[in-house]
């Protein structure tokens, strides 16, 4: 299929257009580098051994949107482009709704005219909010707490009332749990722009000798331990959950929301053990108050995943901790590279 990739420089965007390549799908990348990176893409392309199209582009800028689809007869497109810092949406909420949703409402007008109605959306668990008990299946209510999550909640409304308008349109909502690692070259991988907030990255960052130490936010939860409990999942597993929705797509009919997760949690503390157990490196952490916003225990049931998409997630966290360390420490400065005159490039 020929797919265009949103955001495809981004962390799960490379991991999918890498895969999507090796399937031998065609691509062609639409991102405006706002958090990805160029790098990324060519690592991609040369683990891939083939080259795409790659538009450095910004998905609020309709002419540029129309130019992709007048250039390529584009069959389905994938959308990960958005921002994603949820404290940050909530200093500079117009900023989310902004670039999350009327970069979205662009990009739809965009597909519409263009005859092309087959979408994978990149959705999040924070559209449960905080949910009352887990596992979570797709028919739990949705709520937003913060900006972020209310541009998820919103886009998923806007792609169900579109689809109310015309049948034909074929839309998947993944709803992803928590991923983390890195492809096994350590070639891709996440690579923060600042300092990072996410669990993973700020395990492997003290790990490197960047952050002194982890900041283990709240030891007084109801679980085991007290540290409260996600599901994370590998990247890598996430990218193929990708390639499975869009494969449905012929058979979807209006718009399905799909849990991608593991269905099993693991507490902060859990995390810090494993990563130690499978990297040899320690992670000095210290107790820290509740982050706001912070819910308990949040883990999926995959299961319509499994059923409808043939989907599973096969990675344990074990692998997960060594190939995030992999990235991380064969990439300290993630994907910076001397800058030169004349440095390679991908967009035209
Ligand atoms: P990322 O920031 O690494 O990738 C997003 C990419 O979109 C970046 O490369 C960025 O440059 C690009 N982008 C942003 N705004 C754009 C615009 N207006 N036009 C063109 N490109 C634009 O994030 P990620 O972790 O790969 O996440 C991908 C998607 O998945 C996002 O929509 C995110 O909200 C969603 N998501 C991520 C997680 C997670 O834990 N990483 C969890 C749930 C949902
Ligand atoms: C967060 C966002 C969520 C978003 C997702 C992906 C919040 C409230 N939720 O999910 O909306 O979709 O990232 O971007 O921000 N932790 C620490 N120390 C750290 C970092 C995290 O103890 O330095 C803890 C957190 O308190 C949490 C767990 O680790 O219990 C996972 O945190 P994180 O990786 O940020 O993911 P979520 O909070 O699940």
């Amino acid at each position: 299929m020929r797919i265009l990739v949103t955001g495809g420089a981004g962390y799960i965007g490379s991991h999918t257009c890498l895969q999507l390549l090796k399937a031998g799908h065609e691509i062609i990348v639409f991102d405006n580098l706002l958090n990805g990176k160029e790098e990324a893409l060519l690592r991609v392309r040369d683990l891939a051994g083939c080259s795409f199209p790659f538009y450095a582009d910004d998905l609020r800028d309709r002419e540029a949107v129309e130019r992709v689809f007048r250039e390529h007869d584009i069959e389905a497109v994938i959308h990960f482009a958005g921002s994603k810092a949820v404290g940050e949406s909530v200093r500079l909420p117009l900023d989310y709704y902004f670039n999350n949703v009327y970069g979205t409402l662009v990009l739809c007008d965009t597909m519409k005219r263009a005859g092309v109605q087959k979408m994978v959306f990149s959705s999040s668990a924070t559209v449960y909010g905080m949910p009352s008990r887990c596992p979570i299946d797709e028919t739990f209510p949705l709520t937003a707490l913060n900006p972020y999550g209310r541009s998820k909640l919103m886009i998923e409304d806007i792609l169900r009332d579109l689809s109310q308008s015309d049948p034909k349109w074929s839309i998947a909502l993944l709803r992803y749990f928590n991923p983390i690692g890195a492809h096994r070259s350590g070639l891709i991988g996440e690579d923060p722009s600042g300092p990072p907030n996410n669990l993973l990255p700020c395990v492997t960052q003290v790990a490197v000798g960047k952050l002194p130490c982890l900041a283990v936010y709240g030891n007084d939860y109801p679980t085991p331990d007290g540290t409260a409990i996600r599901d994370y999942l590998h990247v890598e597993d996430l990218a193929a959950g990708h390639l499975k929705a869009v494969a449905k797509l012929s058979s979807l009919y209006g718009v399905e929301a799909y849990n991608l997760g593991t269905g099993r949690g693991w507490s902060v503390l859990e995390v810090v053990r494993a990563f130690e157990k499978a990297t040899g490196r320690r992670v000095p952490y210290e107790i820290r108050d509740r982050r706001p916003g912070d819910a308990p225990i949040v883990f999926a049931d995959p299961g319509k995943a499994e059923r409808e998409l043939g989907w599973t997630a096969t990675r344990g966290l074990e692998e997960m901790c060594q190939d995030a360390w992999r990235w991380q420490s064969r990439n300290p400065n993630g994907y910076e590279v001397a800058v030169t005159a004349g440095a390679e490039r991908l967009s035209s």
